[in-house]
């Protein structure tokens, strides 16, 4: 067992390099599958959903060089089964993707439940509705999901929630389909345009990616043979932009695009810190205390969830009391209850988490309760005086590349101990 030690307070300063985006990543390649050839990706974050999404591939028959730790090229033309290893797919969330890409290609899949990070009911319903519409026929039993069609046949699918998730299953099991589909009420998220944008330049037929409304013309077949770069990781960014403002330090982030970081650099302007926008890199201070603020999580453009426990941590040291109401998990204050260990004053009540600032934390032994906590529990213990030990960093380690040696290059000391 690994846990992470960060003794502070250190105020972080200097620059760090953005990751490619797990969430991109995770869903660009079980899309690999509906190519019947070669491609070549690159800007692939080095974390562990990366390299079980591989394997499960590996496992369905494609055959994967790596490059380096961040590129490789996968041959996906022979595919030798239609079941997904449960024993991998159950680790993750995102393996949920095999389910639209499997059926697009081969007509057929049986996979596991998807695992993941537990924030409350995470329910597929929504997925499936895409997939029987599209004329699939699935079926859930014993933990497993079995999902078969003749052919996909292009439709209208009215998402009844906006789902990231089920955007982007139906867009790949329709990119396939005979005809045309179109997705009303789709997620907006950067990483959905960031999939179409793959796709596409595999020869898939996609538009109106990053809007409601997404339109698929089927093509025949994706030929593939290009090569592709992940887009940058906004959660990452943004995590490192409310580092700097906790810590009341002075980053320079590169490799992001600022676009998709609108909601957050909104929210580090009201609480008091500052911020320069380059583009392609962002300069984000802080030298006061930070302000008090309210926050409610909601689909992108919306302030994202998935910085809801990093920005918990600025306001559990804001001038006042601040209100975060979570929009799209029913239970991601697990980490409030972490954060009160090390003098935080926080309540929550269902969705809703009040926090009433403090002046300072104090170095605790903390347990990460799931990804996005336990990258705030690393901010938090950076900025708490003593030492702070973070357990199951496990959660950590599916999606921040490297974390403590970012976090040390700017400043921090951090360290990561086997036990
Ligand atoms: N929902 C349904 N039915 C469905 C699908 C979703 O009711 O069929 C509900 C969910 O219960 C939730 C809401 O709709 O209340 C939104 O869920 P969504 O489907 O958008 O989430 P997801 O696709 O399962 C992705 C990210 C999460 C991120 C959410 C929201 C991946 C692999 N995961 O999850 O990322 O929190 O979107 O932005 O893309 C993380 O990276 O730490 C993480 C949890």
């Amino acid at each position: 067992m690994e846990k992470l030690v960060v003794t502070g307070p250190t105020r972080l300063k200097g620059e760090v390099e953005i990751s490619g985006a797990k969430n991109a990543a995770v869903a660009i390649l079980p899309a690999t599958l509906l190519i019947n050839g070669t491609c070549t990706i690159e800007n692939l974050p080095n974390i562990s959903d990366i390299k079980i999404s591989c394997e499960i591939l590996e496992k369905l028959g494609a055959k994967i060089t790596w490059h380096n730790k961040n590129c490789i090229t996968i041959d996906t033309s022979h595919l030798t089964t239609t079941k997904a290893p449960m024993d991998l797919t159950s680790k993750f969330r995102a393996s949920y993707y095999i389910i639209g890409a499997m059926l697009g290609r081969m007509g057929e899949i049986e996979v596991g439940m998807p695992g993941g990070c537990k924030l409350g009911a995470r329910p597929i319903d929504q997925h499936i509705k895409g997939f029987e519409l599209l004329g699939a026929n699935v079926s859930v039993e014993k933990g497993k999901i079995y999902a078969k069609a003749n052919k996909l046949q292009g439709t209208s699918i009215y998402m009844d929630i906006v789902s990231v998730g089920a955007t982007i299953n139906v867009m790949l099991s329709a990119v396939l389909a005979k005809g045309t589909t179109v997705i009303d009420n789709a997620a907006k998220e950067p990483h959905i345009v960031d999939v179409a944008n793959f796709l596409n330049t595999m020869g898939a037929d996609i538009r109106g990616a990053g809007t409601d409304v997404i339109k698929i013309n089927g093509v025949e077949k994706l030929c593939g043979n290009a090569t592709y770069s992940v887009v940058p990781d906004q959660i990452e960014a943004g995590t490192f932009m409310l580092a700097a403002v906790a810590t009341k330090g002075d980053l320079l982030i590169k490799n992001c695009i600022t676009k998709h970081l609108e909601s957050t650099t909104a929210k580090i302007l009201e609480v008091g810190g500052n911020v320069e926008d380059f583009g392609d890199a962002i300069r984000v201070w802080c030298d006061k205390k930070p302000c008090k603020a309210n926050i409610k999580t909601l689909p992108y453009p919306g302030f994202p969830t998935d910085l809801q426990p990093q920005i918990g941590v600025v306001l559990s040291l804001a001038n006042g009391t601040s209100i975060i109401n979570e929009s799209i998990w029913d239970s991601r204050f697990q980490y409030t209850e972490e954060l009160n260990k090390m003098g935080a004053k926080i309540t929550s009540h269902g969705k809703t988490a009040f926090f009433e600032g403090v002046d300072k934390l104090y170095g605790a032994p903390v347990c990460s309760s799931d990804l996005r906590a336990g990258a705030a529990l690393v901010i938090a213990g950076t900025v708490a005086e003593g030492m702070t030990e973070i357990y199951n960093i496990e959660h950590i380690d599916r999606g921040y590349e490297n974390i403590e040696e970012k976090f040390r290059n700017i400043g921090a000391n951090i360290k990561r101990i086997s036990e």
